[in-house]
């Protein structure tokens, strides 16, 4: 394929020099003209392992030529990589504005060409700035249409410094966010032959997956710290810890607890995190990530509260109160305080769980509804349709599917469902369905 690279920093270069090496012409463009001049010597303008052998043999191979002139580099290819720097500006917000003024020249290119193009967005960008942002300026300067003309999709780049040559043969897996088949096609033939799984998504998902993974390294590298500084001041091993807690692949390396839905509760997250926040406490040890956890999980809680205020409906039904569907545990259930909550604010509430029997709770559990929700046996009915007919406001909370579907079948087209459990497909409701996570 003839392939032109935007930006030939550690993505664009690394990316023209396995493209090359891969039988690929490429046209690298950069603005900086020392970096066009090392790659046009067989010179890699990155330190990378590997490229400097790979860099001069590709360059010898004929197949690599470099340019400052984007708009050539657009006509004399059918395909573009886009990987120029989007950097942090002093407010935190991301830098676009090499990105913008190059969509300018892509586009100026696009008024010349008659010829089919794609462009491919590999460098990390804010959700929906494809689509809302760089997508029409192509269109505006050249007077063409995506998906007609040309086509623009995303594709985050996954590689590491360090191990970037190693990253780009060995992906974790290959996302390709695109409006149109044809740019996914060529992208598979591109990419197709890397051992890993194509994913084709939406435009806007392809872009926040890069910044939900980076962010992902960024927690697990600061929980890892977090958990070494307090095993440093309790005397533990936290290389023996960590190593251990790696070892468990079903519930802690693992898709477990990866899952959006409503806050967590239960007789052990909150009690272990609390009693590890005071440990730490009475060490002088601060983990302000742990710290964090609480706090946001409450603001969970307060979102659906607020959710359910927003409808200005006074009738609401709960549907599911303890931690878990299928079991009768109430202690520190959020729908046990999302109910506290609701009935604080003045709203008349109705409670289904098909789990929870009054006169069969016991101990800690017992007592821990009789303090938060006193008058919970006036609350709880025994069938789910009596909630439903008595309430404007249904909150699913539970994950029980066939509880959902009854939900689903007594609904009527007056009711609001506040969905905290991700109920199945919304457009089969006969009423306004609204995700907490949605
Ligand atoms: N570095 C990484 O490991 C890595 C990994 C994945 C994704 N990313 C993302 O990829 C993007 C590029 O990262 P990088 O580390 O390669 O950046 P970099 O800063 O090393 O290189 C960016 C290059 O773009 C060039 N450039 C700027 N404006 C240009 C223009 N108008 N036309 C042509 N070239 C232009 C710069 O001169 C520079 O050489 C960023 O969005 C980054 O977040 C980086």
């Amino acid at each position: 394929m003839n392939i032109s690279i935007f930006g030939l920093g550690y993505v664009g270069a690394v990316s023209l020099a396995c493209l090359a090496r891969d039988g690929h012409r490429v046209v690298g463009v950069d603005v900086d003209a020392g970096k066009l001049e090392l790659i046009a010597s067989g010179r890699t303008p990155v330190v990378e392992e590997g490229m400097v052998e790979l860099m001069s043999e590709v360059v010898r191979s004929g197949r690599v030529s470099v340019t400052q002139n984007a708009v050539a580099a657009v006509l004399e290819s059918d395909i573009s990589l886009v990987c120029v720097g989007t950097p942090s500006a002093p407010n935190g917000s991301q830098d676009q504005s090499a990105m913008v003024r190059l969509c300018h020249d892509l586009g100026a290119a696009m008024r010349q060409k008659s010829r089919p193009h794609v462009f491919v967005f590999r460098s990390t960008l804010v959700p929906g700035t494809v689509e809302d942002v760089l997508r029409p300026i192509i269109e505006a300067e050249s007077g063409k249409k995506d998906g007609e003309h040309f086509h623009v999709c995303y594709q985050p780049e996954f590689l590491r410094e360090g191990s970037s040559i190693k990253d780009y043969d060995k992906p974790p897996y290959t996302i390709v966010g695109a409006n149109s088949p044809e740019a996914v096609a060529v992208l598979r033939q591109l990419f197709g032959h890397l051992p890993c799984e194509l994913h084709a998504t939406s435009v806007r998902s392809a872009e926040m997956v890069k910044y939900c993974c980076n962010n992902f390294h960024a927690l697990k590298i600061t929980f890892a710290n977090e958990t070494a500084r307090l095993c440093g001041a309790m005397g533990v091993d936290p290389f023996e810890v960590m190593n251990l807690v790696c070892q468990d692949r079903q519930l802690n390396i693992s898709p477990a607890y990866l899952k959006p839905g409503f806050a967590f509760g239960g007789s052990c997250l909150p009690k272990d995190l609390r009693a590890t926040l005071y440990m730490a406490k009475q060490r002088d040890v601060d983990l302000p990530m742990h710290n964090g956890i609480i706090p946001s999980n409450r603001l969970h809680v307060e979102r659906a509260v607020d959710m359910v205020l927003a409808t200005g409906k006074r009738h609401v039904g709960l549907i599911g109160l303890s931690f878990k569907t299928g079991t009768d545990d109430l202690r520190e259930s959020p729908m046990v305080t999302l109910a506290e909550q609701l009935i604080g604010k003045g709203l008349s509430l109705l409670v289904y769980d098909p789990d929870v029997h009054l006169s069969r709770l016991l101990g800690a559990n017992k007592r821990f509804i009789e303090m938060h929700v006193p008058h919970i046996g006036s609350l709880l009915r025994a069938e789910l349709a009596s909630v439903v007919c008595d309430s404007y406001v249904l909150i699913a909370a539970t994950t029980d599917k066939e509880a959902l579907a009854q939900v689903r079948r007594l609904a009527q087209p007056h009711h609001r469902v506040i969905d905290l459990a991700h109920v199945p497909a919304a457009p089969d409701w006969p009423c306004e369905v609204q995700g907490l996570c949605w």
